[in-house]
């Protein structure tokens, strides 16, 4: 309990409220408001949820203003370059960096898990050949409870642990198979002598016809992807899934929220958004044309945005950008695409938002989906899956999330209330009087 408080007074004569300030170990304290109605009759109004605390939690931590991204209390700056996906998955799962040990169990096991139900294929020859990728990984994910129901019961620890391994090893899997699925190709099954992102690199560029061999420096580019992606506190695919699981829903439901969610082009979606954007600049005139274009961003009728810029959080730069643009370079001169046109124009677009007082003024830097679009390109990654591959990424973090959420006694199911505008009481008249 604290002895820090935060007292409200009314206009309206009702007596002051007073409530507990609570203190995290870093961030913003929160005013404890749960009583707030029983004393008041009143809700607060928090739209967008710009001001709400929605829970407690030890996994993430994000800093706006200094452009700060812990995981766990690690930098994301020292994971991304000291650390693999998996060992990554493993301490926000369970809090702690594995020791070798433990990191070869949990690779172990993962790998044993990335095969999916045979009868998956049937499900998804449901879907037309040029379905949306997240289309059909929203009814792939959610379909996975109807395949394992060994493992949907989301208040024993022990299923909720296997079905978190099932959903990390498997994502890649329905992923690559979507893939296959709209370019008329067979699945590659996945291979146990390859790393979680060899496997998945195998299983969507190889075919039966010939061997494929990774190439290590894209491997290690798209699995800096996969951390960079991994969790990110309470943004709105993360929070889905917490209110999805709130009600006792299975982990497999609950995820499939959480991937319907992140499609939006305001948020996973973004990066698909950021490279269709610069298609389309490219084709009106490329870097001739992007002071017409940032004008029509700046325009607020226009309902065109820089794709790519801006974040709720970090009113300063997206730390996660700043390894993304790193790793852009390093890709783009293995692959001599030093020249790429689409690279230079987004280089050339960063540059002059960057400068640019609407942009300044707002606050309005790239964010990591600007720069992971462009990688994921010169990986070979069609645009259409950019944000499965986001998807693939946040999977571990929406886990942990959702797993520390049930695991707390006092979690009650998510059920916010609001302030109502419509029409009051009114009786119904007969049709003819209508
Ligand atoms: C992700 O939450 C997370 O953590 C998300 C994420 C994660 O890892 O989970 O980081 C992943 O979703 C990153 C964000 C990807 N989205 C985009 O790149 C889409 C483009 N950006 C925006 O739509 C916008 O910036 C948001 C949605 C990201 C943030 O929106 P906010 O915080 O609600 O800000 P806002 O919409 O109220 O905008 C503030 C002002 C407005 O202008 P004014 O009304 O003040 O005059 O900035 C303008 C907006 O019009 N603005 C933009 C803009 N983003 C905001 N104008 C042009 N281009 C943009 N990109």
């Amino acid at each position: 309990m604290t002895d820090r408080t935060a007292t409200l007074t009314f206009s309206d004569g009702t007596g002051p409220v007073t409530f507990p300030l609570l203190t995290g170990n870093i961030g913003p304290d929160v005013i404890d408001i749960r009583t707030l109605y029983t004393k008041t009759g009143k809700f607060t109004y928090d739209p967008g949820f710009l001001s709400t605390a929605a829970c407690s939690s030890a996994i993430t931590y994000i800093d706006g203003d200094k452009g700060e991204l812990l995981y766990r209390g690690y930098p994301i700056e020292e994971l991304a370059v000291k650390c693999d996906y998996l060992e990554v998955c493993y301490l926000l799962l369970y809090g702690e960096l594995p020791t070798a040990k433990q990191k070869e169990d949990f690779v172990d096991v993962v790998t044993h898990h990335t095969m999916v139900n045979e009868q998956m294929q049937f499900f998804m020859r449901g879907f037309r050949r040029d379905a949306h990728p997240m289309a059909v990984l929203t009814g792939m994910v959610g379909a996975l409870s109807a395949f394992y129901p060994d493992s949907i019961n989301v208040h024993d620890a022990r299923q909720r642990d296997i079905s978190a391994h099932r959903l990390i090893a498997k994502m890649p899997t329905l992923v690559a198979m979507a893939y296959k699925y709209s370019v008329g190709q067979p699945y590659m099954y996945p291979r146990n002598d390859l790393s979680y992102t060899g496997n998945f690199m195998r299983m969507m560029f190889a075919t039966p016809c010939e061997d494929y061999k990774v190439k290590d420096v894209l491997v290690r580019a798209l699995d800096r992807i996969f951390i960079l992606h991994a969790d990110h506190e309470q943004n709105a695919s993360t929070s889905t899934v917490r209110l999805c699981a709130s009600s006792g829903t299975n982990p497999f439901a609950a995820i499939a929220a959480g991937v319907a969610c992140l499609w939006g082009p305001a948020h996973g979606g973004a990066n698909e958004a950021a490279l269709n954007m610069l298609y389309d600049i490219q084709k009106e005139g490329g870097v001739a044309k992007i002071g017409d274009f940032i004008a029509k961003a700046k325009d607020k009728n226009s309902n065109v945005r820089l794709m790519g810029f801006g974040h709720r959080v970090y009113k300063n730069y997206d730390p996660r950008a700043k390894l993304m643009r790193e790793t852009c370079y390093e890709v783009l001169d293995e692959l001599g695409l030093g020249d790429d046109p689409l690279f230079k124009l987004a280089m050339a677009l960063e540059k002059i938002a960057l400068e640019d007082d609407y942009f300044v003024s707002r606050k309005l830097y790239p964010n990591v989906d600007f720069y992971s679009g462009i990688v994921q390109k010169a990986i070979g990654i069609p645009v259409s899956l950019f944000t499965a591959i986001f998807a693939v990424a946040r999977t571990v973090g929406w886990i942990a999330q959702l797993n520390e959420m049930v695991s707390d006694p006092e979690y009650k199911i998510g059920r916010p209330r609001q302030l109502f505008t419509g029409s009051t009481r009114r009786s119904v008249p007969p049709l003819e009087k209508r």
